[in-house]
C-alpha cells in the first residue's frame, strides 16, 4: 500500500504516446514535438498525469526513433531541442509529467560510437560494442538469433569481425560490460535529467548484458515451426542475465541524484523472473513494465488468477503496474472486441498500481488494416506475415472526421484508420455516454477515491464471467464487478451485509443506484461502487 506518502509515478495515470502519430504541427505527415505541445490541453482535460514518450533522439529511423545516432538532441521530424524544452515546461504547466524513452542496449549504426568503433579494431571506441571474430567456418560466432528474425550477428568486411544486434543490424548493441560505456549513458541521464524530464521509460533493459563466453543459446523444443524465428532458441545467454540488475542500479543511482524521477522498464518476462527487476531492497527500476495483460486469456477466471498470481509475487513495497496497449502489440479495441472495450477501460483503471493508458486507446481506436505496399515496421518487412505488425497499432490519432483525422494537413506516414469518421476525439467527446467520457471519468474517480488510486487488492470469490474485487484503505471500500461475457449475471454476497451505491457503470446510466448484498449486472457491464463501511462524507 503506497499510504500517504504516495508518489506521482505511483497514484497518476501515464499516457504513452507515439510521437510519430500523435499530431503534425509542419505539415510533413509525421507528427512532432510541437504538435503535442499543442494537444497538451486534451491531456490535462482527459485527466492523465504523465506523459511517456517513444523516442524523439536523433535518428535515420530503421526502427523509427529506437536506433539513436545522437542521445543528446532532438531529431529535425520531431523538431529541436527548444522545442522539447518549451514542451517540458508547457507539461508542467499543466500539471503533467513527461518521461522519456532511455534505449541503452543498441544506438544506431550512425552513431559516432558506433562509427569510431567500426573504423578499426584498435579504435578507442572498439569495445564499446560486441565485436567477435568468426567462426572456423568463416560464419557468426555463433548460433545468437535478432528478435527482428535472422542472426544476431553482422560482418564487417573492412575489420573481418562480426558485431551483435539484438535487434536490426542497424541497431548494434553496446558492450554494457564496458564501465565507459555505462558512463556514457550515466551521462545521457543526466543530461535529460537536468533539463527537468521526469524520468525514463528504459527500452528492452532486460537484453543488456550478454553472455561473456558467448555460448550458443540452447534449442527451444517447444518451437513450432512457422512461429517467429527467434523463438527457435531460448534465450538463455543473451537475455536477463544475472548481471543485467548491477546494469539497472547503476542507473537507478543516477536517476536518484535528482528528485522525484521515476525508472521504469520494459522488460517481456514471465511474472517471476520480471519481479526480479524491482532489485535487491527495491533500487532496480520502480517497477518493470507488467505486460500480462496484452497477451492474457480475455476471460475472467484466468484474468483473476493471473492478477492474484501478480499481486503474490511482488516483492515487499514492491509498487505494480498494468498495461493494456502499446506501440507494439495489437491494439485492445481490436484483441478484446468492441463489447468488452469498457469492461477493459475499467479493469485498467481500478486494479492497484499505475495504469499505462496507449494513446488512442481511450477512443478505441482499432488495429488498423495495412496493406502490403503500406508496410513500414522493419520487424514485419524482416518477417512478413508472421512479424506482429506493429504498424496497425501505431497509426495517426484520430482527432476528428476531416481529411487525415485531424492529425495532419498533409498524407500521413501511415494510413489513417478507417473508422476515424466515427471514432474520433471530437464526436467522442459530444457524446456524454461515449468510451472517452468511460475514460475521463476513470482517471477522475481515482483522483477522488484514494481506495482506487493506493488501496489494496482484495479478491472475492466469483465464478463464471465474473471479476469481483475490493480496493480498500483505511475506512474507504470501492467494489468492482465486471462482467466479462455477453450474458447478464446476478451477483450476490449471501455471507455478508453489503449496501453502498454505484459510483460508475460501463454504459453510464447507473450512477448514484442503491446497492444491496445482491444486484445485478447486464452483459459486458461493470459497476464501479462505494460501499457503506465508508463513514466519510465524499
Ligand atoms: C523495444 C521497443 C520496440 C523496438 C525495440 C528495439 O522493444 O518497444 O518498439 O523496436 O525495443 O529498440
Amino acid at each position: 500500500m503506497a499510504g500517504e506518502s504516495a508518489n506521482w509515478w505511483q497514484t497518476g495515470v501515464i499516457y504513452q504516446i507515439y510521437p510519430r502519430s500523435f499530431q503534425d504541427s509542419n505539415h510533413d505527415g509525421v507528427g512532432d514535438l510541437r504538435g503535442i505541445l499543442h494537444r497538451l490541453p486534451y491531456l490535462e482535460e482527459l485527466g492523465v498525469d504523465a506523459i511517456w514518450l517513444s523516442p524523439i533522439f536523433t535518428s535515420p529511423m530503421a526502427d523509427f526513433g529506437y536506433d539513436i545516432a545522437d542521445y543528446t538532441d532532438v531529431d529535425p521530424l520531431f523538431g529541436n531541442l527548444a522545442d522539447l524544452d518549451s514542451l517540458i515546461d508547457a507539461a508542467h504547466r499543466h500539471q503533467l509529467k513527461l518521461i522519456l524513452d532511455l534505449v541503452p542496449n543498441h544506438t544506431s549504426d550512425k552513431h559516432s560510437w558506433f562509427v569510431d568503433s567500426k573504423s578499426s579494431r584498435n579504435n578507442p571506441k572498439r569495445d564499446w560494442y560486441i565485436w567477435r571474430d568468426p567462426a572456423a567456418d568463416g560464419g557468426p560466432p555463433n548460433n545468437w538469433l535478432s528478435e527482428f528474425g535472422g542472426s544476431a550477428w553482422a560482418f564487417d568486411p573492412n575489420t573481418n569481425q562480426y558485431y551483435y544486434h539484438t535487434f536490426l543490424s542497424a541497431q548494434p548493441d553496446l558492450n554494457w560490460r564496458n564501465p565507459a560505456v555505462r558512463d556514457a549513458m550515466h551521462d545521457v541521464m543526466r543530461f535529460w535529467l537536468g533539463r527537468g524530464v521526469d524520468g525514463f521509460r528504459v527500452d528492452a533493459v532486460w537484453y543488456l548484458i550478454k553472455d561473456d563466453q558467448f555460448r550458443d543459446n540452447p534449442l527451444n523444443p517447444l518451437f513450432q515451426p512457422g512461429g517467429l524465428p527467434r523463438d527457435a532458441l531460448i534465450p538463455f545467454y543473451t537475455a536477463d542475465l544475472p548481471e543485467v540488475h548491477e546494469a539497472i542500479t547503476g542507473m537507478r543511482r543516477v536517476l536518484d541524484e535528482f528528485p522525484d524521477r521515476v525508472l521504469l522498464g520494459e522488460i517481456y518476462l514471465p511474472i517471476e523472473r520480471l519481479v526480479a527487476y524491482y532489485g535487491r531492497d527495491l533500487k532496480g527500476v520502480h517497477f518493470p513494465y507488467n505486460f500480462a495483460l496484452l497477451t492474457a486469456k480475455w476471460e475472467a477466471r484466468s484474468l483473476a488468477q493471473l492478477i492474484d498470481e501478480y499481486e503474490a509475487a511482488l516483492p515487499s513495497g514492491g509498487w505494480p503496474n498494468w498495461v493494456l496497449g502499446n506501440h507494439d502489440r495489437p491494439r485492445l479495441a481490436t484483441r478484446v472486441g468492441p463489447n468488452q472495450v469498457r469492461v477493459a477501460a475499467m479493469l485498467l483503471m481500478t486494479l492497484r498500481g499505475t495504469p499505462t493508458l496507449y494513446y488512442g486507446d481511450e477512443i478505441g481506436m482499432q488495429q488498423a488494416a495495412i496493406l502490403p505496399e503500406q508496410v513500414r515496421d522493419p520487424f514485419e518487412k524482416n518477417v512478413p506475415g508472421i512479424g506482429i505488425g506493429r504498424d496497425g497499432c501505431r497509426t495517426p490519432m484520430q482527432w476528428d472526421g476531416t481529411k487525415s483525422a485531424g492529425f495532419s494537413e498533409a498524407d500521413p506516414w501511415l494510413p489513417i484508420a478507417d473508422d476515424f469518421r466515427e471514432v474520433n476525439v471530437n464526436s467522442l467527446s459530444k457524446d456524454k455516454g461515449s468510451l472517452y467520457w468511460l475514460y475521463r471519468r476513470l482517471i477522475d474517480l481515482r483522483r477522488k477515491h484514494v481506495a482506487l488510486a493506493e488501496g489494496s487488492y482484495k479478491p472475492l470469490m466469483a465464478s463464471g464471467e465474473l471479476l469481483l474485487f475490493y480496493r480498500e484503505l483505511r475506512k474507504e471500500r470501492v467494489l468492482i464487478a465486471l462482467n466479462m461475457g455477453p450474458e447478464p449475471i446476478a451477483v450476490s454476497f449471501p455471507e455478508e451485509r453489503v449496501s453502498g451505491r454505484v459510483l460508475l457503470s460501463a454504459f453510464a446510466d447507473r450512477e448514484g443506484e442503491e446497492v444491496s448484498a445482491s444486484f445485478d449486472l447486464r452483459g459486458n457491464e461493470g459497476l464501479v461502487m462505494k460501499l457503506d463501511s465508508d463513514r466519510r462524507d465524499n
